[in-house]
């Protein structure tokens, strides 16, 4: 049987949930398929989609991941992953590595044998992730294992928790969908999101450090940016459960000027901000790790979003069609239970 793992995107945190913050998360429905083969010189097969400009440039990271996860389980140097599934490999941001690592984890634990809960899959995936990542928060791998928008939080101990604001996502359009996943009820959410690749490769490592720097050297400038964002994201809390798009999308063009305090935009995610204005987007923001890899672009709906994926793809960028439609509060385990 093989594991799968989901991309994310951020829709309001990065960074700050490193740090304590809460921060909201979409699950997507694109994902890494792992399949487990006998051992063959290396731990990664990598058969995923990805823009042909791309090469893995991070194939060792992801040898020393998968070893991590390997060890954790006893079972050494016995199997190779084959990675594949409709999630793209992207200059950063999709939420690739922890989509791996979560799909390695559930067909290590079909392998195996050894039942594990879910909790359990998040940490041996994040203990994966770390190999990669050095200090992440957690909230890739809790996206990779679960579903809906997530409001999530990393707990003090080191471990973290997510609470869900709405399941049952789907992408739309986009990828045939699973029997049985498309159980979107009258109460919906239209969120209609596009990914717009900036072209510019990012390392996770280096921008929290340089962030973790920023509040050090800065606390007084750091706590003003800390309440600002918590305004923010209530704000943007509010938007999702009214249904607000128009007030999301200003939500998002705030979220990346606090960004931007940090020093963490660039002239890569700049142009593709721009563009999407002049697209008529109705706000954007980097998403993920920044200073490259994806921007977040808010249409006013589905249709917009694929008017502007055409023209953003004829002009040479990559995208990706993330728009989600949701239930609002819906319940995580039977999602869970219908998607994995
Ligand atoms: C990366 O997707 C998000 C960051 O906040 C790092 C993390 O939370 O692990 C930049």
């Amino acid at each position: 049987m093989p594991g799968y793992g989901a991309g994310k995107t951020i829709l309001c945190g990065e960074h700050f949930v490193v740090h304590g913050e809460q921060a909201l998360v979409v699950s997507l429905p694109l994902r890494t398929r792992v399949d487990v083969v006998p051992f063959d010189g290396s731990f990664i097969i990598d058969k995923r989609p990805k823009h042909p400009d791309f090469v893995l440039s991070k194939q060792q990271l992801y040898e020393g991941m998968a070893e991590a996860i390997a060890n954790l389980f006893g079972v050494g140097k016995q199997y190779s992953f084959v990675l594949s599934g409709d999630l793209p490999v992207t200059s950063g941001g999709i939420g690739a590595s922890a989509a791996a690592a979560v799909g390695i984890t559930r067909a290590l634990q079909e392998v195996v044998g050894v039942p594990l809960s879910s909790d359990d899959i998040m940490t041996i995936a994040l203990a994966g992730e770390r190999v990669i990542h050095g200090n992440p928060s957690g909230i890739d791998t809790t996206a990779a294992a679960n579903e809906g928008i997530l409001l999530f939080q990393k707990k003090e101990s080191g471990l973290f928790t997510s609470s869900v604001i709405s399941a049952s996502v789907l992408c739309h359009p986009g990828p045939e969908l699973d029997e049985g996943r498309s159980g979107v009820g009258s109460n919906q959410l239209e969120l209609p999101l596009l990914l717009v690749d900036s072209q510019k490769v990012t390392t996770t490592k280096e921008t929290v450090a340089e962030v973790a720097r920023f509040k050090d050297q800065q606390p007084a400038v750091w706590e003003q940016i800390i309440k600002t964002y918590r305004d923010i994201l209530a704000g943007q809390v509010d938007a999702l459960q009214r249904g607000s798009l128009e007030q999301l999308g200003k939500l998002f063009c705030q979220n990346h000027e606090l960004l931007m305090q940090l020093n963490l935009s660039c002239c890569h995610v700049e142009r593709v901000r721009d563009f999407a204005q002049q697209l008529g987007a109705l706000g954007s923001k980097m998403t993920g790790t920044c200073r490259g890899g994806l921007v977040l672009v808010l249409g006013r709906d589905l249709e917009h979003v694929m008017q502007m994926a055409r023209t953003f793809d004829q002009c040479g960028f990559f995208t990706v069609n993330t728009s989600i439609e949701s239930v609002l509060n819906g319940n995580v385990s039977s999602v869970e239970n219908i998607l994995f």
